[in-house]
């Protein structure tokens, strides 16, 4: 059986064969598909590029039929057992689980970066008083370009490598200096002592120049956390980052750019949308009510549902897990009852089963940092921490993709037809068109026509000018009034009075511009 598919244009007759590869069909041979010469040919309507593959990729399968994730083939469960978060990180770069050696050398270079630039507190000091983390984060990560201007040499191996590391290294201590800073504690700086995920608390919860000890159970939640947030393949701010970076802008824009996507509530910024929805709903008998609001259109269930995982995320599950062992430490998050409970209820309504929605990673995730004391809008910051590597590893990827082109996609134009610039003051307020005497009051076109007999006939219309709500200031109304000399009152008062005498003296006034008026006058000798 040939991998091919043909196609029968029914405008013209003609049919097309497309070769298939990989189950998918390029969306470039459809421009083969023609009515005539001057068609441009078949183009795929795709909004949200729900149904089209934007590259290929060996770095994160998913299955979301099935539950399935896996970085470079690895499942995730078995990730989220024996591995760690910077070995994760490796992985999702190279390619291949690093040996015991290669792994200290890319801790150490990570650890290297971990410091923030010198003179990064003043730029802290430039924000809003109490601003949200993530748009710090997205302003943090963009200004870092400036002070790595050797990262813009993306094809240059090593250059490229020490702006990824400066990314991963630096991103936790951007995020812990945008929560310090504006609850006005002071900076911590990085601890060369601490593990990736304990160095994070320290610079969070610690004091400086005190040792911070951070507890076991916490920092090995907070690493598999960063595991299971490392890389998700083509999401909205993974397809911001690819974007952007396919002008071949520096990582570090392209990672504002993705860190900006992360923020939005339908994606990083969810697990923090979790905990209002279930703070809101505030008790479990409350739930049947949320539920039927949801059903009606009025909100969503927030942590619920995905556009790839049509069963149960597979790192909801792990996540549900690890919240158990986290609460033993920190005590019962209060809200964790209604979240299960709206959790079951959800599972057997028929709204929510038969459109495949199940808890992503974003319904239990909240309730962890919640209990760990981090705030609410801090945790799509702790969701682009992790993300870093995988952002950089599909970036990566991208560029030395030799298929890589900027991203332009197409679109189709349903808009008006050519039609010829009216400015705006030609309409009334309600948008309907003004017939032209009254255009000529709101610009103050204060014309005169000259009647058949010499007599002065249709309208001055200076004085409906001057009434109308509407109206274009005069240009010399624009001028902003300051107060006039005596002197220069009297001025304008004689040029008004001579005016008005010409005027009076002139029936055939057809303008009221003195030089035109003139012309009229000579030639009338
Ligand atoms: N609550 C209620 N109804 C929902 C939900 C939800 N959470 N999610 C989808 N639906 C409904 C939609 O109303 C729609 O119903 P309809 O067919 O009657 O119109 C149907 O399910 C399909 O929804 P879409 O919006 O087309 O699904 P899409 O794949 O575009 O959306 C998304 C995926 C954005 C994640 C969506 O499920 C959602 O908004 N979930 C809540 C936000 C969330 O948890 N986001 C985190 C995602 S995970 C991550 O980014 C890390």
């Amino acid at each position: 059986m040939a991998d091919t598919l043909t196609i029968t244009d029914n405008r013209t007759g003609r049919t097309y064969e497309l070769p298939i590869t990989h189950g998918t069909v390029r969306a470039g041979d459809l421009r083969k598909i023609k009515t005539g010469d001057d068609d441009f040919g078949l183009i795929s309507y795709d909004p949200a590029l729900v149904n089209t593959a934007l590259c290929t990729s060996r770095i994160t399968y998913i299955d979301g039929a099935r539950g399935i994730l896996r970085y470079r083939g690895y499942p995730i469960e078995q990730l989220a057992e024996d591995s760690t978060y910077l070995e994760v990180s490796y992985l999702l770069l190279n390619g291949e689980l690093p040996p015991r050696a290669q792994l200290a050398e890319y801790t150490r270079a990570i650890d290297a970066h971990r410091a923030a630039p010198d003179g990064f507190e003043q730029l802290l000091d430039g924000f809003a008083k109490h601003p949200y983390p993530m748009g710090v984060l997205t302003a943090s990560v963009a200004a870092l370009s400036t002070y790595h201007p050797e990262s813009r040499q993306i094809f240059d191996e090593a250059a490229r490598r020490e702006a990824m590391y400066t990314l991963i290294g630096v991103v936790p201590t951007l995020a812990a200096y945008a929560e310090r800073h504006r609850s006005g504690r002071a900076l911590v700086p990085p601890d060369p002592s601490l593990s990736f995920p304990g160095n994070f608390l320290a610079m969070l919860f610690g004091e400086p120049g005190k040792p911070y000890n951070p507890q076991p159970v916490l920092e090995r939640a907070l690493d598999l956390l960063f595991v299971l947030h490392a890389d998700h393949e083509q999401n909205c701010s993974t397809f911001a980052m690819r974007a952007v970076g396919s002008s071949h802008a520096d990582p570090f824009n392209s990672a504002a750019a993705a860190v900006a996507a992360l923020s939005g509530p339908l994606h990083g910024g969810a697990n923090e949308a979790v905990l209002q929805m279930l703070a809101e709903i505030g008790s479990i008998s409350h739930i049947p009510e949320f539920i039927t609001r949801v059903k009606a259109g009025d909100g969503r269930l927030m942590g619920f549902g995905h556009r790839v995982y049509k069963s149960y995320d597979p790192r909801a599950k792990i996540i549900k897990r690890t919240a158990d062992e986290v609460f033993e430490i920190t005590g019962k998050n209060p809200l964790l009852e209604i979240a299960l409970e709206l959790e079951r209820i959800a599972l057997q309504d028929d709204y929510f089963v038969s459109r495949r929605l199940y808890p992503n990673v974003d319904f239990y995730s909240g309730l962890i940092y919640q209990a760990m004391r981090i705030p609410t809008d801090m945790f799509p910051v702790l969701f682009a921490i992790p993300r870093m590597s995988g952002w950089l590893a599909q970036w990566e990827e991208m560029l030395l993709d030799p298929e890589t082109k900027i991203a332009r996609p197409r679109q189709v134009y349903l808009g008006p037809d050519r039609r010829d610039y009216v400015p705006p003051l030609h309409h009334d307020r309600a948008g309907k068109e003004r017939p032209e005497a009254e255009r000529a009051i709101v610009h103050g076109l204060h014309a005169v026509r000259p009647g058949a007999d010499g007599q002065r006939v249709g309208r001055d219309s200076r004085r409906e000018h001057a009434a109308h709500p509407d109206r274009r200031p005069l240009r010399h109304e624009a001028v902003p009034a300051v107060p006039l000399r005596r002197s220069q009152r009297r001025r304008f008062e004689h040029r008004d009075a001579a005016r008005t005498r010409t005027r009076a003296a002139t029936p055939q006034v057809a303008v009221h511009d003195r030089a035109r008026l003139l012309r009229r006058r000579r030639s009338a000798r």
